[in-house]
């Protein structure tokens, strides 16, 4: 018998998102796929029901659209006949830029995406979980969580939003023995840095991890119930460590160093 009934995960149909899925896939019984591109959803959901006999759905949904995030979690609810009980968020996208010429559309809808979306599934899947005594959440934010960043400034913003929103959460739901866990990944070799139009740098090849070590260390947490914050790969672990240690304006500058498409 498979160990969870059904798993609600937005930003499926690539990267971290979708590797997730298939981590999880053969844990539980229906799995319920969020993202915009229908046709990559609909190709993973037979894969995953031929491969790990799961229910999968693909559910097309803009979720950088205000309110698209409570109609996502109505129609799990009429998909699967309950309410999940692992949602992950997952998706996301950042721009990369000057503050002042970055449009500012893009940006309001980054930050209905990653952080209002987020926060209003959260609301809407704690409350079955609360009274159902089980239930885990996955928020992705990322170590860019931890600090400022110069040039993506807004995406950054918006990942200090998930860490801190996913870690509060984590205490608030602990006694209902609900698990809120903050995955924090540093650079992940995906599509995201395509539409961030972020630096490739030597050194940012030198510290990417793959979605699938990403993801397998996540799904590893929400089995085994621990860390409640997983920052995957020893190299992003120091960083997140050493950055405790010196001034912020010292990180914040050498952050600025790092992501200035300019240089
Ligand atoms: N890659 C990194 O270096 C890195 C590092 C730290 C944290 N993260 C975080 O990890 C998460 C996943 O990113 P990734 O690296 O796996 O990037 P990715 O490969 O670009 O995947 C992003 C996912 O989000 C979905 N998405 C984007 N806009 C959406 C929208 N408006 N509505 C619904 N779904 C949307 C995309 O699907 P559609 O395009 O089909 O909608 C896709 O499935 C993000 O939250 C990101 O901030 C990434």
């Amino acid at each position: 018998m498979k160990r969870y009934k059904a798993l609600l995960i937005t930003g499926a149909s690539a990267g971290i998102g979708k590797e997730l899925a298939y981590a999880l896939a053969p844990q539980v019984e229906n799995i319920v796929l969020v993202a915009r591109r229908a046709n990559k959803l609909e190709t993973l959901a037979k894969d995953l029901s031929v491969r790990f006999g799961v229910n999968a759905y693909a559910l097309p949904a803009d979720l950088s659209v205000s309110g698209a995030a409570a109609q996502v979690f109505e129609k799990t609810i009429e998909l699967v006949g309950r309410p999940p009980d692992i949602l992950v968020n997952d998706a996301g996208v950042g721009f990369t830029g000057e503050a002042s010429e970055i449009p500012t559309e893009s940006e309001v809808k980054m930050i209905t995406l990653n952080i209002e979306s987020l926060m209003v599934l959260c609301k809407l899947a704690l409350k079955p979980m609360y009274a159902r005594r089980t239930g885990v959440i996955l928020n992705v934010a990322s170590i860019a969580g931890f600090q400022p960043g110069p040039y993506m400034a807004a995406y950054y913003a918006t990942k200090a939003f998930a860490l801190s929103y996913s870690e509060a959460l984590a205490e608030e739901a602990r006694p209902y023995g609900v698990r809120v866990l903050t995955l924090c990944p540093g650079t992940v070799d995906t599509e995201f840095h395509f539409i961030a139009n972020s630096k490739r740098g030597y050194l940012r090849n030198l510290l990417s991890s793959s979605p699938q070590g990403v993801a397998w260390e996540a799904a590893r947490a929400i089995l085994l119930g621990f860390p409640d914050r997983i920052v995957p790969g020893p190299i992003n672990k120091a960083i997140v460590f050493i950055e405790r240690l010196l001034p912020r304006f010292v990180i914040t500058h050498l952050a600025g160093k790092f992501l200035n498409p300019r240089k």
